[in-house]
């Protein structure tokens, strides 16, 4: 696989690459709209990732060229880079050559060759992936030193002020930071972090993703109201954040808030709660109880958060009359992927059933794959 990538990179930019990287897409366990909002969340990494291929320039030219892409190499003065100029899947990478310098670090062109098997809009986490990717070459190929947080936190920059999509901090921090076997509990005000060991498989259990093929796209500015809503509630609380609302302080607080704004909180605190609810369940060693948590977080963000759409709804119904012992969307929402925790032999079955569901509903043939806790950004060669 890396000497084909060497030997498709020599056929695009015409001299050997230094270098392949790669980072990972994610899927969170539980955790979902709440790290813009200082909260808790616990991704693990997919085995899917992003490669990127690369070398560097030294005439301070960027030249991006994607195996899924037109064919073509999008050619980018670093110098000229500034919001809005680039369009397209470019962005993402051009962002992270921005926010490195708009950083200060000393950094110079590159030639990148990009190829990935995270599936795109399907709340994998395919855009941060390929931030973190990038900036991981970019750190080798100048020497930057960048820890792995500081990575995440860049590509986050590259996507919000670059890219121009106001996400949280969570996906880059997955992509950059985990670990194979462990689920990163991560604080998102603090960043602190921790490695919560999740061997799903020596327990008898599978993570099951199930890919809606909703195409979900956060730029589309459901996200952002739904972010502004949060700030504007927590404001009204007269609270940094929604993190600093203790649950028992709930339903008071709900009662002081618009009604279009008290789902909103009710959602956030909640599922912070059901984060630490889930590490006390990993940390005891009962991966079972988690089933109950994930299918209530499911509820929360139908019902309360409003973004789940009729077949991630219909993925995590069927799932669980199948046997799943819980389901939930995973990611931003307005359609992606939905995950279900399944005892081993359950596999066949609930997959089987999600599939009879969504025919019967006359929708899409969903995706479906087992998902290992799998290693964040690293170099391959
Ligand atoms: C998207 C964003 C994350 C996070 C999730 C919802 O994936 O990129 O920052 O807000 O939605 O939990």
């Amino acid at each position: 696989m890396i000497d084909q990538a060497a030997t498709d990179f020599e056929a695009v930019h015409g001299a050997r690459p230094s270098g392949v990287w790669a980072a990972p897409g994610r899927v969170n366990l539980i955790g979902e709209h709440t790290d813009y909002n200082d909260g808790f969340v616990l991704p693990i990494a997919l085995p899917h990732a992003t490669r990127v291929t690369a070398r560097r320039r030294e005439d301070r030219r960027i030249r991006l060229y994607s195996a899924q892409g037109d064919g073509t190499i999008t050619d980018l003065a670093l110098d000229g880079l500034a919001p809005g100029v680039v369009a397209s899947w470019a962005a993402y990478p051009a962002g992270v050559f921005w926010a490195l310098a708009e950083a200060g670090h000393a950094i110079g062109g590159a030639d990148l060759l990009v190829d990935s098997d995270v599936p795109t809009g399907a709340g994998l986490s395919s855009s941060a992936a390929l931030e973190c990717a990038t900036a991981a070459a970019l750190n080798d190929l100048y020497e930057l030193g960048l820890s792995a947080p500081e990575i995440a936190l860049l590509a986050q920059r590259a996507e919000n002020a670059f890219v121009g999509v106001p996400c949280g901090v969570m996906d880059q921090m997955a992509s950059a930071c985990c670990t194979d076997g462990a689920a990163l509990f991560l604080d998102t005000r603090t960043l602190e972090q921790r490695h919560v060991p999740l061997d799903l498989e020596a327990a008898g259990f599978r993570l099951l993703v199930i890919d809606t093929r909703v195409k979900h796209d956060l730029g589309d500015g459901a996200y952002a109201s739904l972010r502004a809503g949060c700030e504007r509630a927590a404001e009204l609380l007269g609270l940094a954040a929604l993190r600093d609302l203790p649950a028992g302080s709930l339903a008071a607080a709900l009662e002081r808030l618009p009604a279009e704004l008290a789902p909103l909180v009710r959602h956030v605190v909640t599922e912070n709660q059901r984060v630490a609810e889930t590490i006390k369940h990993l940390d005891g060693g009962r991966i079972a109880e988690l089933g109950p948590v994930l299918t209530a977080g499911h509820a929360s963000l139908r019902d309360d958060y409003r973004v789940s759409c009729p077949e991630t709804d219909l993925a995590v119904e069927a799932a669980v009359a199948a046997g799943a012992l819980g389901a939930r969307m995973t990611g931003g929402g307005f359609g992606g992927s939905v995950i279900a925790l399944v005892a081993a032999g359950d596999v066949a079955p609930v997959s089987d059933a999600v599939r009879a569901a969504f025919r019967s509903a006359g929708y899409a043939e969903p995706v479906l794959f087992t998902a290992v806790p799998s290693p964040g950004a690293r170099r391959l060669a």
